[in-house]
């Protein structure tokens, strides 16, 4: 067998201790199914105020206490702490930054959950954060064959790695994961590139569209770059409106370019486990999924009707989701025979205008606005359907979690919706959902409807749940995939290129 590697994973979210979305849960799966094809695998995000210490089981490490992190002219600290990550298999370790005025004091991850704008200071919390995941190796003297970094929260760390700190991590490779091209870390040149504190020499790889740009920073720095789905891949490469011009910068570098599509955590999300379900179920007890509709659409308000179908949504709030599109097909849709649950939080006028339509259509639509893991869970249990109208999704994991519990999804043909989804074809029996192409709400009136007439027919319908729920979407098909990258990249190391 192979050796095992020594992987540092950072994320700026990683489920249970951070979560706003999908990268949370990549954050958690994939290092755990590493960890279980033997690696030495360490985690490491920022500790937020809202974490508690207690619930994370947070301790000191003696070695990294009041680490001096220079921002800039101003000198903040670092202490890095101790958490892990289980599931019901294994463990890894996982290293949190604490400090004041950047995580501890503030709330949310991202953004003021009073105001719901950005912070202020976010370009200096994630140049903090990034300096000390290279404070964390060098302290502890664990200098990992592999760091993987994602988004452009984390993406500096490349920068350092390869400017800095190069002659200490020479044996180091990097690999640099774009979840969502649409959040890129955009700043003032002069002033954000100052706090990095990074030579001259390094602007040029930070530079976009005279901003400061830090997505960009991984992409030039990383030794590996991949996505999250092939589709997606295509469009990173491809499309210069949703990449902001960054796919030329992509482009140059194809060759060590890799899209792997997510798995899901098959110990966190499937019925026949699930602690935080009504009454668990499987392929074969079918039947007591619907005591998880009854108790899913009480929780909502709604009465229980055993005919018909409830359609679930569970997403950040924003114009990516295509709220946009379900706006306008609002009145057409609720002239079904339908009832929809929606949880979410994000965009206020998104949260307005669903809470005005859950009170124009009682007894259709019931509305959470908040972050709710429980919840969640329950939504796809008690779920039929599972409505993703996306006007890009780089992968999605809801429609993937819609399969094991058993819930159809009804997708835009986009990013990871596009290769994980299929539609329903009555002849043959064959496909996983229902899928339309044009980002029009009339197309996806109609994929509802396609939705509904199969429901109605009980046999065909139990056929198109048990399609989803016999495919196997957990980690252990990407995770080695990701292995296969890392021994590449080492590969060329150790052959001198
Ligand atoms: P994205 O990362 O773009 O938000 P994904 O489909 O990859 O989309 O992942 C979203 C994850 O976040 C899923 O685990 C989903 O269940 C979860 N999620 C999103 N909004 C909420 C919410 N309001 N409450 C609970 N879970 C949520
Ligand atoms: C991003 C994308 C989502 C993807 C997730 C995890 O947040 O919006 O499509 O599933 O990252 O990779």
């Amino acid at each position: 067998m192979a050796k095992p590697l020594s992987i540092l994973f950072v994320a700026s979210e990683i489920y249970p201790i951070a979560k706003t979305g999908g990268v949370a849960d990549v954050a958690y799966g994939l290092p755990l199914a590493l960890r279980d094809l033997e690696h030495d695998v360490r985690v490491m995000l920022p500790k937020y105020g809202a974490i508690s210490e207690r619930k994370n089981k947070i301790h000191e490490i003696n070695r990294l206490k009041d680490i001096p992190i220079d921002i800039g002219d101003v000198r903040e600290f670092a202490t890095v702490k101790s958490s892990s990550i289980v599931n019901t298999r294994t463990k890894v370790q996982a290293y949190m930054t604490t400090n004041k005025p950047y995580f501890d004091s503030k709330w949310g991850l991202y953004n003021d959950p009073e105001t719901g704008e950005e912070y202020a200071d976010n370009d200096e919390r994630f140049i903090f954060f990034a300096r000390s995941v290279i404070q964390t190796c060098t302290l502890l003297g664990w200098i990992p064959q592999v760091v993987h970094v994602n988004d452009w929260h984390t993406a500096l760390v490349a920068a350092y790695m390869r400017t800095i700190y190069a002659q200490q991590f020479k044996n180091t490779k990097i690999v640099f994961t774009i979840h969502n091209v649409s959040n890129q870390g955009v700043f003032s040149l002069k002033d954000t590139f100052h706090k990095t504190g990074l030579p001259e020499s390094a602007l040029e790889n930070l530079k976009h569209k005279n901003k400061l740009n830090f997505l960009k920073a991984g992409i030039m720095y990383a030794d590996h770059i991949t996505t999250v789905s092939k589709t997606y891949g295509e469009q990173l490469l491809n499309d210069p409106k949703l990449t902001d011009g960054l796919n030329a910068i992509l482009k140059a570098r194809k060759d060590v370019f890799t899209p792997i599509i997510n798995g899901i955590d098959t110990t966190l999300w499937t019925p026949e486990k699930d602690k935080l379900i009504t009454k668990r179920y499987t392929l074969d007890t079918l039947d007591k999924k619907e005591d998880n509709k009854e108790a899913l659409v009480k929780k909502f308000d709604l009465d229980y009707k055993p005919e018909t179908p409830v359609i679930a949504m569970i997403s950040r709030l924003v114009e990516q989701k295509g709220f946009g599109l379900l706006k306008q097909a609002a009145d057409k849709l609720f002239k079904e025979n339908i009832q929809i649950v929606i949880l979410g939080e994000g965009d206020k006028d998104i949260e307005e205008w669903l809470q005005a339509t859950a009170k124009k259509y009682p007894e259709k639509m019931g509305v959470k606005i908040g972050f709710d893991e429980n919840l969640s869970h329950l939504m796809e249990a008690g779920s039929d359907m599972y409505l993703m109208p996306s006007l890009f999704e780089p992968c999605g994991l809801n429609q993937m979690y819609s399969f094991a519990y058993g819930s159809v999804p009804i997708v835009r043909a986009t990013g990871g919706l596009q290769d994980t989804v299929h539609e329903f074809d009555m002849a043959t029996k064959k496909g996983n959902g229902f899928v339309f192409e044009e980002y029009k709400s009339a197309d996806m009136l109609d994929a509802v409807e396609r939705a509904l007439a199969v429901y109605k027919d009980k046999a065909t319908w139990r056929k198109l749940v048990k399609n989803g729920m016999g495919e196997d979407h957990s980690w252990n098909n990407s995770s080695k995939k990701y292995e296969d990258v890392y021994r590449k990249i080492l590969q060329t190391q150790a052959n001198g290129k």
